[in-house]
This record gives structure tokens, sequence and C-alpha cells, in this order.
């Protein structure tokens, strides 16, 4: 770093301090059992707390600019991609906070906490205190009966007993193994008088030291006897031996004060053993020597533990024990799974080999991926990239684990919608957990490769991995993964999922390791129902299914013609105590089901929650301006509620809420709800095998019927498939046939699979020849399973036609090299129209098009108001699905102003046109269709814009309110695309200010004060609208708010709400500030092309 930069760095940055070493090896955690903290250690939390606080006081003033307005002045843009991307509102206008906010240090504090947690420390403490101890003391308590550490710091300090346990408990095994019999050792009061007096001396010392430590250690010792069986004893030596390795590179940059501190135990334990080694061995009985092996091991690992702990790592699978603690706390998790355990300490995860593992649905997949994301944040010091197949998830897992990243100093950042920077911003201390959806993730390793960074990201884990073989989402995320694959070496990748079958393919591609189990921690079973008995699957039997019972209801002559399949009697066996999710295959179907349900359901359901109740009603009507569906208003009385894509994100989040918290009992939804949000449920009940027209495919049956029976929650879970007589044999073969496998996408989706993936390999430089971009294609998916997908043509032949096309189409430039005579090599390089449509993500079966109406526009573009750009920027794919009404299509024309009807004109659709077509004349004069079309989902956007109401667009149009609101968040992203495009060709330079602005009015299309609370992760508009009347009308609002007033002063908001909002907002508010702190120093840093900076440096060396 040059000077002038470490000046600033000096001044701006948190004091340094002790960081666990790069290259995180894994110590052996001792027990996946998590402990809830107890009164003296929350005491010795406080302590800590209060110490950390402290420290935080040290920050310079000149920190404090992250006290900010957050004004969206200043736009940041990214590069698009195929879905929404735009654009961080950064802040420009920053006040000088100059009151020091207690709580906001405490939450930002740098790795204090870590330090507090540190081996050394504690050790430091340990010495201290029994520096202090009056002489008698030291010797008044037993070794065999007390305990060596404190209960207050059992977590911290537990790395002792665990390095302990594990090396006995290895020994112990091996010496049964050889033969020694009755080799258990109860530490006893005669311990001590059978050791060597060096040996003694130590643990006398120790143990004395122990009476201010508490019990730890005999726990884990207690623990340890009686609990033979526990993974632990498989756990690798070598793990303690590599990490003590590592450490000692990490413990040259401690403090010499460390140093002092550390020693001090060494020379100890130095000086114990080489007393030991010295002393006279006297005839010792059998079991004596067995207790001095015993304890000249323990010594030998708390040796080895005080050397590896010196990286401040802690002894939760290497993570410190605040991890453990934030489990217990926010997630309720006491205690890992065996298989979880099993899989964090494979040899090949701590060798970092890229690895699939596969489990079934609530199996506890996730938890593992985030043990392993920490490890990589907070041990190896690298980002970190998840990529989740929603936007609902992803914002489902931010608010997850804000909390996470403020407690343990890492950032998580948003990358779904519109939220997302690319390149990301590069942090200065602190490591980035990005969280993205498929398309996002895409754009951000594009962007990490285009810059040079591919390798500071150092483990991606991808969820739902059975979704590379799904369509244009598949193909994307396959070339995400292959494009890490080919240019970093260093990453990490890691993929799970509940339904893959025949994982070789993606284990060649992905060249990693599998692991699976069947372990689900609550039984599902499953029935089918065919009229009114029900079975239950069982592969044992003949035909795979078992007599379970028969259904046992007394229906009226009018319920038996509205409810053939006995949904109401199946819905109040479980109902209104337990959840019940109903599957049906179309979105009418789930509101007729839930209209029909309620109607035969008894007034006692009214009287169940029925405050609770008139407040999600209440909440419904707010958040859609005083509207609330039909529908909705009668059936959520009963607890029931419909789920689908219909919905506003609003409402869906609403219900969802409402769901969780078991205030609505039962929901009718799509196949969409399996793969979204997690909303469990006790009995799942699918109305038919069917999904829209088709047949349910395995995977699909068993995501769905996957939400019955998770852990935590339920005891048991149900499912329930529906089906007639004729669909019999089908379901049969469904229940018993394995799951379908996975298959490469990259071709099949032809434009925005293989073509995008040539354009950006050329387009980052990743490989611009003919061979080399054939020898990325063999490491795809698609080339491990081109023979099979494609068999009439060779990987060569599809490589050179692909190149060939994007060479016809404009977008790639060939260049013939004849390196000799024989020797000819075709390089490419983009073009302009190729870069722009990269830069721009636009899918290339539009580039040419999206080129053509933009020149047009320059032609003459009606400014007089928005309409003409939107047209330009309402998504081409929308466009075939459309089929306008015509006579609304003639009134909002008729309404439109002369010159928003000359924008018509332009285009080429004229009023009589529209008018003949209303009134269902014959046309004979040609019309381009897909203009016609796409006008008129441009009127329902300016419609949008003007009203800001989706439920009054809705009905205008006469379309569903989730359509209309998913064709402005399909809006708002395609203008940042059109932008990025525009960017890329100077001759469209007078679109990029009037996009910048219209990107911003289709991503909120909200009152623009409601714009800084909507940017926090989960707050929506319904929410943001909330907060503002209530107060809270900034980001920095949001961060300093108690989540218990809030809770007190915004409806229908629960604890775990509100916490997540205020933990969103400290996060981005955080990053935001770091972000200008970042360019504070860029802009006062030297440039390295300085005249003279090479050489004035030199001439100070
Ligand atoms: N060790 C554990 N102890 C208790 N609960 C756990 C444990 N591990 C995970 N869980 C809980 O189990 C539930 C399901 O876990 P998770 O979401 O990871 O399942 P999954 O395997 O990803 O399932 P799916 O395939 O359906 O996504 C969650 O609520 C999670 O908090
Ligand atoms: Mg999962």
């Amino acid at each position: 770093m040059d000077e002038g930069g470490s000046r600033i760095r000096r001044r701006v940055s948190l004091p340094k301090r002790k960081r666990p070493s790069v290259g995180c090896v894994f110590v052996a955690p001792t027990a996946a059992k998590l402990e809830r903290g107890d009164e003296e250690k929350k005491e010795e939390e406080m302590v800590a707390e209060n110490r950390r606080r402290k420290t935080a006081g040290v920050i310079p003033v000149e920190v404090q600019p992250c006290l900010l307005s957050d004004s969206p002045d200043c736009l940041v843009l990214g590069s698009g991609d195929t879905n929404p991307d735009l654009l961080r509102h950064m802040p420009t206008d920053r006040g000088m906070g100059d009151q020091h906010n207690d709580s906001e240090e405490d939450m930002f504090g740098d790795y204090d906490s870590f330090t507090e947690n540190s081996f050394i420390a504690q050790a430091d403490d340990l010495e201290q205190k029994y520096m202090q101890l009056p002489e008698h003391q030291k010797h008044a308590t037993d070794f065999a009966t007390e305990n060596l550490c404190s209960e207050s710091i059992k977590n911290k300090l537990s790395v002792t007993p665990i390095g302990n346990l594990t090396e006995l408990q290895t020994d112990e095994h091996t010496e049964n193994q050889s033969g020694c019999e009755d080799v258990t050792v109860e530490p006893g009061a005669d311990l001590l008088y059978d050791v060597p007096s060096s040996q003694a001396m130590y643990f006398e010392n120790l143990r004395n030291s122990s009476n201010d430590l508490g019990d730890q250690f005999m726990k884990k010792r207690d623990w340890k006897s009686s609990s033979h069986n526990t993974v632990n004893e498989k756990l690798p030596h070598n793990c303690i031996e590599q990490r003590q390795q590592n450490d000692e590179s990490s413990s040259k940059v401690r403090t010499s004060s460390d140093m002092n501190r550390r020693t001090s135990i060494k020379d100890h334990l130095k000086s114990a053993m080489t007393g030991n080694a010295k002393a006279q061995t006297p005839v010792f009985s059998r079991s004596k020597q067995l207790k001095e092996t015993l304890l000249s091991k323990e010594i030998n690992v708390a040796k080895k533990t005080i050397e590896s702990s010196s990286n401040d790592l802690g002894p939760f699978y290497s993570l410190p024990s605040k991890v453990r603690d934030l489990y217990v706390q926010l997630k309720g998790i006491e205690k890992l799974y065996e298989w979880q355990h099993t899989c964090l300490t494979l040899k090949s995860v701590q060798e970092r080999k890229n690895l699939i593992y596969s489990l079934p649905t609530s199996g506890g997949k996730t938890l593992v991926a985030e043990i392993l994301m920490l490890q990589e944040l907070l041990c190896s010091r690298k980002d970190v990239l998840m990529i989740l197949p929603y936007v609902a998830i992803v914002q489902e897992k931010i608010s997850g684990l804000s909390s996470f990243g403020i407690e343990l100093g890492f950032f998580v950042e948003e990358y779904a919608g519109s939220k997302g920077r690319f390149p990301p911003t590069k942090r200065r201390e602190k490591k980035s957990l990005y969280i993205a959806t498929i398309e996002k993730g895409h754009s951000l390793v594009n962007s990490l490769i285009e810059t040079g960074r591919i390798d500071s990201l150092g483990l991606v884990v991808v969820d739902e991995l059975h979704m590379i073989g799904e369509g244009s989402r598949g193909a994307i995320l396959e070339m995400t993964l292959a494009k890490i694959l080919y240019t970093s070496k260093t990453t990490q990748i890691i993929g799970m999922s509940a339904t893959l079958n025949s994982v070789e393919d993606l284990q060649k591609f992905l060249q990693a390791e599998y692991y699976t189990s069947q372990f689900r921690p609550v039984e599902l079973k499953e029935y089918l129902k065919i009229n009114d008995t029900i079975y239950e699957i069982d592969s044992k039997a003949e035909n795979g299914m078992t007599f379970s019972r028969f259904l046992n209801y007394k229906y009226s002559d009018t319920l038996k013609k509205m409810d053939p399949d006995h949904l109401v009697a199946l819905v109040t066996e479980v109902i209104p105590n337990y959840s019940c999710l109903v599957f049906c295959p179309s979105k009418k179907n789930c509101e007729n089901v839930a209209e029909m349900i309620c109607k035969f359901l008894s007034k006692e359901y009214l009287k169940h929650k029925e405050k609770e109740k008139c407040e999600v009603i209440k909440n419904l009507k707010n958040i859609g301006s005083g509207n609330l569906c039909p529908v909705l208003k009668r059936t959520i009385p009963f607890g029931v509620a419909y789920h689908h894509s219909g919905l506003t994100s609003d409402e869906r989040k609403l219900l969802e809420e409402a769901y969780s918290t078991g205030v609505l009992c039962l929901f009718t939804c799509t196949s969409t709800l399996a793969a979204g949000v997690n909303l469990p449920a006790r009995r799942v009940i699918l109305r038919a095998p069917y999904v829209a027209m088709e047949f349910l495919k395995r995977n699909q049956y068993k995501q769905m019927i996957g939400r019955a029976g998770r852990a935590g929650i339920d005891t048991i879970g149900e499912s329930i498939l529906i089906l007639q007589e004729k669909d019999k044999q089908q379901v049969l073969e469904l229940i018993t046939r394995p799951l379908e496998n996975c298959y490469s996408h990259l071709f099949q989706e032809f434009t925005k699979g293989i073509q995008t993936l040539f354009l950006s390999l050329i387009g980052l430089k990743i490989a611009t020849n003919l061979d080399d971009i054939y020898h990325f294609m063999n490491g795809t998916f698609f080339g491990v399973q081109q023979k099979i997908l494609l068999k009439e043509k060779s990987l060569w032949e599809i490589t050179v036609e692909s190149l060939r096309y994007l060479t016809e189409k404009g977008l790639l430039q060939k260049d013939t090299i004849y390196k000799s005579e024989e020797e000819v090599q075709h390089n490419f390089h983009i073009t302009k129209l190729g870069r722009a449509s990269f830069k721009g993500t636009i899918d290339l079966a539009y580039c040419d098009i999206l080129y053509r109406d933009l020149k047009k526009g320059l032609e003459g573009l009606v400014l007089e108001s928005l309409l003409h750009l939107i047209y330009l920027t309402t998504p081409y794919d929308l466009v075939s699905q459309c089929n306008p009404d015509w006579m609304i299509y003639f009134r909002q024309f008729s309404q439109l102003s002369p010159a928003e009807q000359n924008v018509a004109a332009i285009l080429g659709v004229s009023e009589s046109f529209i008018g003949k077509k209303a009134s269902g004349q014959a046309i004979r004069k040609k019309v381009d269709k897909d203009v016609v079309n796409r006008l008129y989902l441009s009127f329902v956007l300016y419609s949008l814009l003007k009203e800001t109401n989706i439920w009054t667009v809705s009905e205008k149009f006469n379309m569903p309110r989730g359509y209309v609101q998913n064709l402005l968040t399909g809006a708002a992203s395609f203008s940042s695309c059109v932008l990025h495009f525009c960017e890329e060709l100077e001759e469209f330079w007078v679109y990029r200010a009037l996009l910048v602005e219209l990107t911003k009015k289709l991503t909120y299309c909200v009152k623009a004060e409601l714009i800084p609370l909507m940017e926090v992760t989960g707050v929506l508009e319904g929410r943001a609208k909330q907060l503002y009347s209530a107060g809270y009308k900034s980001l920095t609002h949001l961060a300093n708010a108690n989540p218990e007033v809030l809770i007190r002063t915004i409806d229908h908001l629960s604890r775990r709400q509100a916490k997540q909002i205020v933990s969103s907002a400290k996060m981005l508010l955080h990053e935001k500030a770091e972000a200008l702190q970042e360019e504070v120093e860029e802009l006062l840093r030297l440039p390295s092309d300085f005249p003279g900076a090479v050489a004035s440096s030199t001439d100070e060396a």
C-alpha cells in the first residue's frame, strides 16, 4: 500500500486486533452438543461485552461518518443480468455523527468478541487469577472431584477438554484394541499421588486455577465416559496436528505481550515435561502406568491445544463458541445431528474438496452449509457466495443470517430483485457473504472474473442443486459453476439437494465428493386415498401400498356433491390445532377449494384465534390501500387462505407470517409453494396427481410432501395423495420409481444457454480461441452428458456451430491467425453489439430487435410523457403470453393525450385498429402483433407509475394483481438491462440518463419517501408505510430502532420480524458506511502510477 493510503487507513480503521490465521484447519470439534448459557456464563459474557464496548470506544471519531442520511441521490450501477439488477441507492449526503452510539458500536464491533473468546485471552485470565489466588486456595480442591474449567467460560475454554476428550477416546479405543482391558480410568483422589512430581505440580496448579473456572472439564469427561458411541470417536487426529502447523505461521503476527502471556504457560508446560523426563521412574502398578499415560497424553493435548488455539479460532468446528450460542439463541438448535457432524468432519470437507450432499427434505442440510460458510468467512477469511433459487428465499436467508453477520463481524449482502452491486464493493477488513438468486449469482461471478477478483471467493454454496436441470435457470447455474471451476482453482463448491438421483454426472462436472444419508428427524408417513379408503405407502408391500383405514366422515348429500374428494373430512382431522397444506393443480382451483372448505366448516372454527385473524384482515386491507380480496375476506375468518402467484408479494408475506404463527391453519396452494419459503405442515394433501395438466413428477411429489413434519415444529408428518381409480397405475409407478435424473439445459436453452455462455467467455476473456472454448465446454455439465443428450453431433461440432452463429449475428468477430503453414488459430473477440448484449444480459433472441427499437426511438422519442420510454423497456418475453382485452385497450387508448397517442402512431398502432378489434370487426391491414401486445403491457405499466396502486390497475385491466406486480418487477429489471446495453453503445448515450430515472421509478413504484425503508430486506411497501407513519423514516431510524418498541407501535409485527428488520437495517447501514469509507480511502490514496511514486518508494527503501 502506498503512503497516503496507509495514513488514511490508520486514521479510519479500527484498532488492529489479533486475527485468526488464513487457511483454517479444522480443529476436531468435540461434541456436537451445543450448550445453553447459564447465569454464570451470562455474567462472564457481560464482562466480555463491556470489555468489547471499551475496545470499541477506542475507535477514532473519524469512523463516525457511518451515521448517514440516506437520501437516494446517487446510484451505483452494476452490470445487469436477466433479472432485475440495478442499482443500490448510495447516500451521498453524509452527516458526521457527533453522538457515540453504544449499541451501534457494540453491534458493529470488529472481532473483539472473537478475541475475547480466544484461548490465549482466557489462558491469560486464568493465569492472572491463579497468581492472585491465596496459597491455601490453590490446594483446596481435589482434581478428581473439581472441575477444571469454569461454567462461565465453558464454551470459550472448551477447546482443552475437546482436545483431551478426542485424544482420550481415541487412545482408549486403541488401547482396547491392543488387548488392554479394564482401562477406564476414573480420575480419583489418588491420581496426583501416582504421577511424576513435575506433572503433579502442573496439574496441581491447573487444578487450583480451575477453582475459578468451573466444571467444564469434568463435565466433558463425564459426558465422555458415558457416551462412548459419540461420533467424536471417529475424529481424525491429524486435525489437531494440522492446525498446530498452521498456527505456527499465524503466531508470528501476535504482539509481544501475547507472546509473553503464552510463553508463561508454555514454559510451565515445558518445565513440567522436562521435569517429567528427568524424573526417576519408580516402579508403577499397571493401573498407575495407565493413569500416567493418560495424563501425559492430556498434557500433550493441552499443550497442543494452547498452541493451536493461538489463532483465536474456537472450539465449535473451528469457529468461536459464540457461533454455537447464536445457533441456540437464534435458531433453537442445541445439538447437531449425527450426520451433520459426520459430514462436517469428512476428510474431503477438511481438505476443501468440492462436495455434493443429498438428504431428504427437512434433513437439516442448511446448517452444514452455514457452518462451512462461517468457517470460510471467519477462519479462511474469504468471501462466500450462497446461491438460492428464489428471491423470497434469499430474503428469508438474509433476515436469518444478518444477526450472525453483526455478531461475528462479516457482511451479509443481498443479490436479488433490484439489490446487488457489480462488481461487489471491495471490503477493507471484513468478509462478505453474498446471498444471491441464480441470475444474480451469475452476474456476480462474471463481475468478479472481469475485475480479476474471482479468487476472493473462497466458497460457493448452491442450495437445491437439482435446479441445474431445470430450464434456463438451470443453464445459468451451470454456466456460473463452470466458470468458477475454470477460472479459480481455490474456490470450493458445495451443492445440496433433497431430490438428486444418479449424481455421477454432477460429481464429474463439479469434481466433487458425494455424501448422502436417509436421515429425516421427523418421520414422514405417506398415504394414498382412493375413494374413501386410505392406504399407506409401503415399499415392502407387493404393490407398494397397504390398507390403512377407511375415512371416517358423515357427509350430507350437498357436501358429497361439493366435496367428492372428502377434503373437508381430511383437513378437519388436523386443523385448527395443526397446520395443513392442500396442493391444488391450478391457481383458480386453490381459490375454489379454499372457499368450498370454508362453506362446510363449523362456526366453531371462527372462534379460534379470532382476534388475530381480524388483525390479519385489517393488515391485508392496509397493504391493499383499503382493498381486500373477497375470497380471502370469506376464508380468513376460518383460518384458511389460498397462496399462489396471483397474490402480491406483500399479501403473500403477510399470509405466510400468519400461517407460520398458527393464526392461519390451512393453505390451499400451487406447487410453487413447495420450492418456495419454508412453510411446514402436519399434514400435506395433494388434491390430484397433476400440476396444471401434467402428471406429477417424482421430484415434484417429493418436494411437496417434504413440507410435512418439519423438525422443531412437528413431531410427525403425513402426506395424503388423492387419486382416482384411473390414475392408480401411474401413481403406483410414481411412488416406487427413483427420482428423475438431472440433465444439462445448456444446449437446449440455446440463446439463453450455450450462446450466452460463449459470448461471456469471450467477453470476459476466459477463453477466446476455438481450442480453449472447446476445452471449456468439455468441463461443463453438458460436456459430461453430451453423448446422452445429443448423439448426432460431437461437442466439437456444437462448439464450432455456435461460434459461427454468434459471428453471423454480428456479436462476435473471428480473427484467423496463421501460426505456421499448417497451424491456424481461430481467435474471437466480442463486437460492440456483443458486448452490449453481454453487459445488459439481454436474451440473445432479442438483442437485434432491441437494437432496432432503440435506434428507431432516436428518430423521434416522445418525451412529453413516460409512455414511449416505458414501451422501450417493456420485457419482450412477456409479450407472447399477453392477450389484450380489446375493450379495455380501446378505452385506455381514448384516454391518452395527443402526444401519447402519437407514441402509438409512431409504433404503428392506430386507434382505428384497436377500435375495430374492440368492436369485433375484421382487419385486413397487417399489424405487428408483438408491437400491439407490447404497447398494451406498456399501458399497464404507465398506469401503474401514475397510480402507484396495483389494485386499481389490476381492476382497470382485469388482470390478477400478482401478475401486474410481476410485470412491474420484470420491467424494472429489463429497464436496467437496457440501460447497461446502452452504456456500451455510444450512439445510445441519450438513453442513459433517462433510463436511470425510469429504472428507479419502476423499481420503487411507491412514494419516494418509502424507498429508503424498502431497501431493508423484508420491508415491503405495506410494512414501509406502517413504519413511516410510526416515525421511522430512514434507514438510520430503523437501524437504531428498539425491536420491543417496534412490536408495540407496529401492528401485526412479531418479535422475530422486528428483530430481523433491525438486524437487516443495521447490516445495510454498516455496509453503506463501509463502502463510503472505502471510497474515502480510495480518493485519498496516491495512485500507484503516480509519476515518481515508484522511484521515491525505492529511494526510501
Ligand atoms: N441439529 C438440529 N437440531 C434441531 N433442529 C435442526 C437441526 N438442524 C436443522 N434443524 C432444523 O430443521 C429444519 C429443517 O432444516 P433445513 O431447512 O436445513 O432442511 P433441509 O434439509 O434444507 O430441507 P429441504 O430439502 O426441505 O430444504 C429447520 O427448521 C432447522 O432449523
Ligand atoms: Mg433446504
